[in-house]
């Protein structure tokens, strides 16, 4: 059901399904694994040059992907100077033309998806499907707020007046976002949030995750080889650091982030102790995200949309499923069912077309979950642990039964999933507990009486509820993405409401 940019982009993974084309990828892939890849700060103005560093892949230490030059405080001050000036021009230009522009940036990304396919590979250590769902994802955000904006800002909406008096509702940009984007969606995300702001007549300085700044430097350059000015859209690189030195100047107007929980309480405290204007966040973190199956639900089924929930992605998605609810009448034909197919799994090299499983992201992602693994919860039990190369960042599949949802702390960012069980008595705990997370992302339901999915949706303010099916991969304009609580601010990406959080409404009101 992809409805944007599917059709072109679509056709390599039907062609990926037949084998003589498999050689038309590795060919398209190897070509642009020659090229050296390069990601520095572009800005519009001239900066003190850092020294290059080694961009290291995670599929192992002796790849390089390629060379990062890394920002300076004093880049990120003449990057908002600049960004301030080239707001003046980019939001005088007119709403179709900037849609226009983003446009032809979908059609550059669609011909140059060898060489995304070939970064999130190698910098990402995305598995060929994964890299495939991504840059279409990226296509599609492009081209849905491209037809957004032209909706929200092309004509300005008559209010009803009295007589002698006309009323109009104009829709503005904000004037200065930054945007700070994951290494989990290196490519998508950082498109979704510098689309909306873009397109929206706002000036863009945007911060990649340190672990994946030469996806960002192509996708920027090929913004900008679309029609975008530099002032208009720059890129700064570098760690944490960098991005809090840039949420602290003055003169931004508004931030997007998508990462972790902490890292958006620090924006948020920074923008509140700045003096002036009082500076909207936009925030997207994690879930503790739960599937509940009840005793009618068909287990084959239910075991599918697990192992793609769970261990998609290395279950490096904010999305993935986390805790497992299984009623007690199923739990052991669905578990049976989910560790035989768990065996299948291969972890390994993502560039291997066998491989489902591709690495962890660095050394540190790794050792984090691992010291979970090693950590013994209460009443906990591993049920499964798979197997993975001993070189490298690979973690296996696991699987640790736990005695409650609540038992749970924290998002383990990796292929770990727990089970709980509960009996039909105890769904209300189950609901509790999931509730009292105080995340609301995503959750799953499966089950096939009518009225239990909305008995337990109604309780619980998640933001994506995927009934009878996996709970990974929304879909730009079909799946709205995000949640609420410790999981986000809203408003939901690819959704119909996004872009109005990167503007301001003006009333105009004439007396005639
Ligand atoms: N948008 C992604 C998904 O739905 C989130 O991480 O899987």
């Amino acid at each position: 059901p992809f409805i944007y940019g599917t059709d072109r982009i679509n056709s390599l993974g039907i062609e990926l399904g037949c084998r003589a084309s498999r050689e038309t990828i590795h060919k398209q892939l190897n070509n642009s694994a020659s090229v050296a890849y390069k990601a520095a700060p572009i800005l519009d103005t001239t900066i003190a040059d850092s020294t290059p560093v080694s961009v290291i892949s995670p599929i192992d230490a002796k790849t390089i992907v390629g060379e990062v030059s890394n920002s300076t405080v004093q880049d990120v001050r003449a990057a908002v100077e600049v960004a301030r000036k080239g707001f003046t021009g980019w939001s005088k230009t007119p709403v179709a033309k900037r849609a226009d522009i983003l446009k032809a940036a979908s059609e550059l990304m669609e011909e140059r998806r060898a060489c995304f396919f070939h970064l999130l590979q190698t910098e990402a250590g995305k598995t060929i499907d994964d890299a495939i769902s991504e840059v279409r994802e990226a296509v599609d955000f492009l081209r849905y707020y491209a037809t957004q904006a032209c909706e929200l800002q092309g004509v300005p909406t008559l209010l009803p007046s009295p007589t002698g008096e006309s009323n109009r509702l104009l829709i503005r940009p904000r004037g200065t976002f930054v945007a700070i984007s994951p290494w989990n969606f290196p490519l998508a995300i950082l498109i979704g949030q510098i689309a909306a702001a873009l397109v929206t007549g706002n000036a863009v300085i945007a911060k990649p995750a340190e672990q994946t700044p030469l996806i960002a430097a192509e996708a920027v350059k090929l913004l900008h080889e679309a029609g975008v000015p530099v002032s208009a859209l720059q890129l700064v690189t570098g760690d944490g650091a960098i991005g809090a030195a840039l949420v602290a100047q003055p003169g931004i107007d508004g931030v997007v982030f998508t990462g972790s929980v902490e890292a958006a309480r620090k924006i948020n405290q920074s923008l509140a102790e700045k003096d002036g204007p009082i500076v909207p966040v936009i925030a997207e973190t994690g879930g503790l995200n739960a599937m509940i199956v009840d005793a009618t639900a068909l287990p084959e089924q239910v075991c599918d949309d697990v192992i793609s929930s769970a261990f998609r992605s290395a279950g490096q998605r904010c999305s993935a499923l986390r805790i497992l609810c299984l009623q007690e009448d199923i739990a052991d034909k669905v578990l049976d069912l989910i560790i035989g197919a768990a065996k299948q799994l291969t972890v390994g090299d993502p560039r291997d077309f066998a491989t489902d499983i591709g690495p962890i992201i660095d050394e540190e992602a790794k050792t984090r979950i691992e010291a979970y693994l090693a950590h013994d919860t209460a009443g906990s039990k591993l049920v499964y642990a798979g197997e993975a190369p001993k070189q490298g960042t690979y973690i296996a599949p696991h699987i640790i039964e736990l005695k409650r949802v609540r038992d749970l702390k924290q998002e383990i960012f990796g292929p770990v999933l727990h089970v709980v069980r509960f009996k039909n008595d105890r769904l209300k705990d189950v609901i509790n507990d999931i509730a009292q997370s105080g995340y609301g992302l995503t959750l799953g339901i499966h089950s096939r009486i009518d009225g239990f999915a909305e008995h337990i949706s109604k309780q619980l303010a998640v933001g994506n509820i995927y009934i009878n099916r996996n709970i990974i991969g929304a879909v730009v304009g079909t799946q709205p993405f995000g949640g609420s609580g410790l999981s986000g601010t809203g408003p939901k990406a690819g959704g119909p409401h996004y872009l109005s959080r990167f503007t301001i409404e003006q009333t105009i009101t004439i007396n005639t």
